[in-house]
């Protein structure tokens, strides 16, 4: 009921009366004005005047499921989205549904994580309300060594959707990171359910700094806003994600995964590059040359030899 009163009220623009709803919905005038408490308490602002009756006034800056799926089209990513104001992770509550046989394509997000985490045990800050938190259920036919695969895509999907909707000159860092002035704005962090030869799920996790202060990010951090200077719609943003998403997943699934590398490597400045490149193992120096069939990075090292990464984080050497 409560997405059917926003919807007339979105559409009206303006007053709606409340005899008007209660004919349109077919509820008492008393059910309406319950869920117009309800709907504030979700975060909107609904002016209510006597005789003139109702007009949506603002709508939450939440990633609520209404706001994000209005508009959205998808068909299957994002189709249930299951939103928290605040959570622990959303990777453990998305594994725990992945498990239990959650569909493909839900999405779990939060306003706010108390244990956000990163790639290689590191935490990942997610103050409330400024970021987007968001791990999405994938069911891919796939063998465990092509998961990589689906990290690069899941780059690609936000880098370009930050391209197109705050306009800014970002990059990503092999294998995931989405930089903007060699600063992190954006993270992705895959994890899976898999037997030997076959994925059961995989979650992708999502982290964008959009609207963070500065002061609430670890140094080499920044968000969005440093760069665009205006808050930004998060809702916009996670609404063209989800549509990238969606669209890489099926041209990866019709014809594999070179058109993502392609895409990655337009979007990348790692290749080219001279990196060092650190896992738990080793240290690595060399040029980033190229990525392989399962988006491991290949480095040719000082001493003319090629050598693959699967993981490890990259820093770029400035010459
Ligand atoms: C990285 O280290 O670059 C990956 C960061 C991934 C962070 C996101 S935020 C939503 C999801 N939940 C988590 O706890 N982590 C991922």
């Amino acid at each position: 009921m409560r997405d059917q009163i926003i919807q007339l009220l979105k559409e009206r623009g303006d007053y709606f009366s409340g005899e008007e709803i209660s004919h349109q919905l077919a509820i008492s005038r008393a059910a309406i004005w319950k869920n117009i408490e309800e709907l504030r308490k979700e975060g909107y602002t609904i002016a209510a005047t006597p005789h003139v009756g109702y007009k949506l006034d603002g709508v939450p800056d939440k990633l609520i499921a209404r706001e994000v799926q209005s508009e959205l089209n998808t068909k299957t990513f994002g189709k249930k989205i299951i939103h928290f104001d605040s959570i622990t992770s959303t990777m453990e509550h998305a594994f725990q549904l992945g498990v239990n046989g959650e569909e493909e394509g839900t999405v779990i997000c939060a306003e706010k994580q108390t244990k956000g985490r990163g790639r290689m045990g590191r935490n990942w800050v997610s103050p409330p309300g400024t970021g987007i938190y968001a791990s999405i259920i994938l069911r891919p036919q796939l063998s465990p060594a092509n998961v990589s695969q689906i990290t690069l895509l899941s780059a690609v999907a936000v880098c370009e959707a930050i391209l197109k909707v705050a306009d800014l000159d970002v990059s990503i860092k092999w294998p995931n990171d989405i930089l903007y002035q060699n600063k992190k704005v954006a993270g992705i962090l895959t994890e899976m359910s898999a037997e030997m030869d076959r994925v059961r799920f995989i979650i992708v996790g999502i982290g964008i700094n959009v609207n963070t202060p500065a002061r609430l990010l670890p140094a080499q951090s920044a968000s969005l806003k440093n760069g665009s200077r205006k808050n930004l719609s998060r809702i916009t943003l996670f609404q063209s994600i989800l549509k990238n998403f969606e669209n890489e997943y099926q041209i990866m699934k019709q014809k594999g995964f070179e058109p993502v590398i392609g895409k990655w490597k337009k979007l990348s400045r790692t290749l080219g590059n001279k990196i060092c490149i650190n896992d738990m193992a080793e240290k690595i120096v060399g040029e980033a040359v190229g990525l392989d069939e399962f988006g491991g990075l290949i480095i040719k090292r000082e001493d003319g030899r090629l050598i693959k990464k699967m993981s490890g984080d990259v820093v770029y050497i400035n010459e």
